[in-house]
């Protein structure tokens, strides 16, 4: 049917909507792809000083994961719907959101938005992978760290609490998390990595 490839492209659109770049241009911040690491996610923009705009970041990013992946079950009717439709539009999410056409194509890395993914999809992994992202945040102060470890328990998590469908989708999340980190993995294993909390000097 054309459900599939419909929630894809649905799910890419929504997903490659920039909203750190956009709530930062319009608090009258500039580029924030000039600011700390260049990205446009909720870390980044806390960068900035400004929490509010991170927070409002976090939950818009990941809320149009979230959005994606139940919208397509909404419009698929939700009952006795495939979940791979919920997972297919989320992971169009992501990949929108890391590779938006609006910005050719160089968004940013997809935590939020892959958060927002998993709690819509099979919220218990999800749970877990925020509290895998809380602890190993309070423990090292590195968000890059915290989301490679928590985007890379997701699948594991899966296998015991969600379905095959959970574990291979999540598992395509983490691979393009990590492939989107090459250079926060670098500076991690440098000892050059930014901690939470260091704002960006202007
Ligand atoms: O959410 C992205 C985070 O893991 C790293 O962001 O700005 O430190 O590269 P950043």
């Amino acid at each position: 049917t054309l459900a599939l490839p419909l929630a894809a492209i649905a799910g890419y659109l929504l997903g490659a909507v920039p909203f750190g770049l956009v709530l930062t241009r319009l608090a009258g911040l500039g580029d924030i792809r000039a600011i700390g690491s260049g990205n446009i996610g909720a870390t980044n923009v806390l960068r900035t000083g400004r929490k509010d705009l991170a927070l409002a970041t976090l939950l818009l990013d990941s809320g149009k994961g979230a959005i994606a992946a139940l919208g397509a079950r909404a419009l698929a009717g939700w009952d006795g719907v495939d979940p791979a439709l919920a997972v297919v539009a989320g992971v169009a999410a992501v990949i929108g959101h890391n590779y938006p056409v609006w910005l050719r194509f160089k968004g940013g890395k997809g935590v939020a938005t892959t958060l927002g993914v998993l709690l819509a999809t099979a919220w218990p992994v999800g749970g877990l992978a925020c509290l895998t992202w809380l602890l190993m945040a309070v423990l090292f102060r590195y968000s890059s760290l915290a989301a490679l470890t928590a985007l890379a328990l997701a699948p594991a998590y899966a296998w015991g609490l969600a379905e095959p469908v959970h574990v291979t989708g999540f598992g395509v999340l983490a691979v393009l998390a990590w492939w989107r980190h090459r250079d926060n993995i670098r500076r991690l294993i440098a000892g050059t990595e930014t901690r939470i909390g260091h704002k960006a000097k202007a």
